[in-house]
């Protein structure tokens, strides 16, 4: 048994996380959440008292983050500011979470000595032409596009730095995009899930020929799992579920799955700098670590989603007005 610490527990996927470790292992967990806007307490109830702990605090705050890397074995850090379309309205909270929050953490992981999981993005790797035979991987060159994912990569740098010049025993892994339960009504799938539930047309920025690759929220804990047990220390992972598909193809499968037009969409603003297309290579996970994910058919693992928001309004009907006010304050 080990004691983990998850910092952004209360998110979408740290919540996935806690829920999937509690699951499959005897591991205990505390988490160490802010609860700002993207957290939410409800997304951790029901959990055993005996192996779930809850410490509401900031990432940045070094004496609270010194307290509780010390009492952990492992840190798995999932806290972070994690939304495009903000980063490119306010960028600051971004640089304070994502750099200082991230460096105040690796400071009490070197400290303690303790074992550090840094949970990251394939964007730091910029974006793909639509007809690129190529994807991501784990040599891919760094290339960020938004003050997010620029944020995202300076935390990885900062991870390689502290392994490198203070031997912090740290991995890294950067996942494609993530579906599943507990995503947060501002991310692409829930926002229209929840659009049509409340009758309002689901919202395509641009042409909707942007490309995501998408993975299941559980199978990204399933490799975050497998990496702290057998990944090596200082190296970097891809996650990815071979997943690809453009917005426009989503959002039609939504429609059609909720019983409406596979037209009854709008295109509205297009994202400023939108990355084209993400596609990962996770050959190394697979074939060095043994992970397979488990959630293969897309279609199947949408449909458990839409009902999941269909029996779960009380969760996310309490940010969907400020939401969609903010979106269409931009023309989005
Ligand atoms: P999220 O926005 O749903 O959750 C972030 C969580 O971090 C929230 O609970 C929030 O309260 C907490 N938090 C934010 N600032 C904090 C601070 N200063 N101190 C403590 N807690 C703080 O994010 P998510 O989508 O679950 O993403 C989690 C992680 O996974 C991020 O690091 C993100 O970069 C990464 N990631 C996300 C995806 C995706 O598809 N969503 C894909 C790959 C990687
Ligand atoms: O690739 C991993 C990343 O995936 C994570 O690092 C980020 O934390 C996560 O938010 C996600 O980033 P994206 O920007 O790809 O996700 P988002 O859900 O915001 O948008 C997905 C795609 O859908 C993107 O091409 C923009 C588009 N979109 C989004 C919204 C909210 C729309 O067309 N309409 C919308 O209403």
């Amino acid at each position: 048994m080990s004691r983990l610490l998850v910092t952004g527990g209360a998110g979408f996927i740290g919540s996935n996380f806690v829920h999937h470790v509690l699951d499959h292992t005897d591991h205990h967990v505390t988490v160490l959440d802010a609860l700002t806007y993207a957290g939410n307490r409800a997304s951790l109830e029901g959990l055993p008292e005996d192996r779930f702990a809850f410490e509401h605090g900031d990432i940045t705050d070094a004496e609270l983050v010194d307290r509780l890397v010390g009492e952990a074995d492992a840190v798995v850090h999932y806290a972070a500011e994690s939304h495009n379309d903000n980063s490119l309205d306010n960028p600051r909270p971004f640089l304070d979470t994502n750099i200082i929050g991230t460096y105040t953490l690796l400071e009490a992981a070197r400290k303690h000595e303790t074992r550090f999981h840094h949970i990251s993005t394939d964007e730091v790797y910029g974006d793909l032409e639509l007809d690129d035979p190529e994807r991501f991987s784990e040599s891919t060159p760094y290339n960020p596009s938004s003050p997010y994912s620029s944020t995202k990569a300076g935390s990885d740098l900062l991870v390689r730095a502290w392994v490198r010049s203070f031997g912090v025993q740290a991995t890294i892994s950067n996942c494609s995009n993530n579906y599943g339960p507990f995503q947060h009504v501002e991310k692409f799938i829930p926002r229209q899930i929840t659009n049509v539930i409340r009758g309002i047309r689901p919202k395509l920025y641009g042409a909707g020929e942007n490309v995501r690759d998408w993975i299941h929220a559980d199978d990204h804990s399933s490799a975050v799992l497998t990496i702290l047990d057998r990944g090596q220390i200082g190296e970097t992972y891809l996650i990815g579920a071979d997943g690809e598909k453009n917005n426009k193809d989503v959002v039609e499968q939504i429609l059609t799955t909720m019983g409406q037009p596979a037209d009854a969409y709008d295109h509205v603003t297009d994202r400023a700098g939108h990355d084209l297309r993400y596609a990962i290579d996770s050959t190394r996970l697979r074939t060095e670590l043994g992970w397979q994910p488990q959630y293969q058919d897309f279609e199947a693992g949408l449909g458990a989603t839409i009902d999941w928001y269909r029996e779960n309004e009380a969760w996310w009907a309490p940010a969907k007005d400020a939401t969609e006010a903010f979106y269409a304050s931009k023309g989005q």
